[in-house]
């Protein structure tokens, strides 16, 4: 491990600005206008694992954006890693509250990243969280200092849901064999409180088409006597939430987990503070669920969240209009043992059975996944825990996220094997806002701790 650390020391410079490179090509997996630069990044990705010393590379292409894969078997007999991350970025509007280019990576000091933090998309979420396992594996690599064998998969679609990663993980669960799954693409609580994501919410994603009359009609010539869809969209949203911020969708928490007492005692004790939380987002106060506290609703509690709604007139001025269509996209995020299928099936019933005979919906599901919740008793985890303690200095706090990444689900059900989360970024790093920026401290303390995990686990899974 010494000279691991030396390694690094000499070439750290080169691998930030390896990132910065990674990070000029905007690889925008939901805009097919930066399809060319997505497919960019892809070869970009596979050139770096092959210069670190990865074989059988390939660019797997998929019917959307292709996969990369990688290798190094260094002897069967031994353990196998397998690297999961995500090369695509999600859009980076809106433009004008960028305080600098989105794909023109700079480096600031902030408050949080007193060592500097690098402003681009994608610097967190996922680019610089999965370049630090290419540059990991490069320094094992350059040492001899692999333990065990370690495969790399790196998609290009997790942004717009992976719907094809799930055909690629069936078709070549072979190839993808392995004893567990790392991923960096989550958070730790703060610089000098490291934690490591032990669980993860489902999605169910929808988007409503409220109709009312045949076209758009003159407000006052008409208003007051049709049914204004967007007034009554509006209405529809606002009853799926009682009074407690419950969400009324009969059936909607029939399956979800109940989180034994003890437990939630024990989250509740993680460093947060109510007052920062509010402060850093300018707020008043916070609001959800009642009988929760601001972390539980962020973790072990299921949500439901209007992301966009538009219709009728936007543009400069006021146009008088009572327009024909009103439209929301509407995400619920789900807990053990929710599934996602099954809630979309209820919110279809549920709102359609609200509308007004004024209009008409029509409901369409988009990509959904399902919860996870990773043990923390097994060699996985404690490889991982064991590898801050070396670097961090202190044991990290295991802590459930409130994001998603639907492919770790199935990463069980097909391989059948258990995921690892090492999450480096923070909360507070604006992944898919603007401004999205990565802590040096973060992305060099991930390529220090990624090689102790390889080693702890390697001597536990021998042992
Ligand atoms: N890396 C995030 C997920 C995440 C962020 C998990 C922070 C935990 C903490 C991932 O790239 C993401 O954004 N996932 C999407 C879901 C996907 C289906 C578009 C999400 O959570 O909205
Ligand atoms: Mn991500
Ligand atoms: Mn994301």
């Amino acid at each position: 491990m010494e000279q691991l650390k030396a390694y690094f020391e000499e070439n750290k410079e080169r691998y930030l600005n390896e990132l910065l490179d990674l990070l000029r090509i905007p690889s925008v997996s939901a805009d097919s206008a930066y399809s060319g630069d997505v497919a960019k990044t892809a070869e970009f990705v596979a050139q770096k694992l092959k210069d670190a010393g990865a074989e059988n590379i390939e660019i797997c292409p998929t019917a959307g954006h292709p996969i990369v894969y990688g290798e190094k078997i260094i002897d069967p007999a031994l353990p196998t890693v397998l690297v999961y991350g995500h090369y695509d970025v999600q859009p980076p509007d809106p433009l004008d509250l960028w305080e600098s280019g989105p794909f023109e990576p700079v480096i600031k000091n902030t408050e949080r990243h007193p060592q500097g933090a690098i402003y681009a998309r994608g610097a967190c979420d996922d680019k610089g969280q999965m370049y630090m396992h290419v540059k990991a594996f490069e320094n094992m690599q350059a040492n001899n200092a692999l333990p065990c064998n370690i495969k790399f998969m790196i998609e290009g679609e997790e942004e717009v849901g992976s719907e094809n990663l799930e055909p690629f993980l069936r078709e070549r669960a072979e190839q993808l064999a392995c004893d567990v799954i790392l991923i960096s693409d989550t958070s730790m609580i703060a610089n000098d409180v490291p934690s490591i994501t032990v669980g993860l919410r489902g999605l169910s994603y929808i988007e409503v088409e409220v109709t009312g009359p045949n076209r758009d009609l003159h407000s006052g010539t008409y208003g007051g006597a049709v049914g204004n869809p967007i007034n009554v969209l509006s209405k529809m949203i606002a009853s799926l939430q009682d009074e407690n911020n419950h969400i009324t969708i009969p059936g909607f928490y029939d399956d979800v987990e109940v989180v034994s007492a003890e437990e939630r005692k024990a989250m509740n004790e993680a460093p947060f503070s109510i007052d920062q939380y509010k402060k850093d987002l300018e707020i008043g106060d916070v609001r959800g669920e009642a009988g929760y506290t601001t972390l539980e609703r962020t973790s072990i509690r299921p949500t439901l969240d209007v992301n966009g709604m538009w219709g009728g007139y936007t543009g400069e001025g006021a146009k008088t209009v009572l327009p024909s269509k009103a439209y929301a996209k509407i995400s619920m995020r789900l807990v053990p043992n929710q599934d996602s299928h099954k809630i979309t099936e209820l919110f279809t019933k549920h709102f359609e059975s609200i509308a007004p005979e004024s209009v008409q919906v029509k409901v369409t599901p988009h990509h959904g996944g399902e919860p996870v919740v990773t043990p923390t008793d097994g060699i996985e985890y404690q490889s991982a825990a064991k590898a801050y303690q070396a670097t961090f200095g202190k044991t990290p706090i295991p802590q459930r996220a409130g994001g998603s990444i639907p492919i770790v689900a199935l990463f069980e059900d097909v391989l059948g094997v258990k995921t690892v989360m090492m999450g480096f970024g923070l909360d507070s790093d604006a992944i898919h806002s603007p401004n999205e920026h990565f802590g040096i401290f973060n992305y060099y303390k991930g390529i220090e701790t990624i090689p102790y995990f390889y080693k702890y686990f390697t001597e536990a899974k021998q042992s």
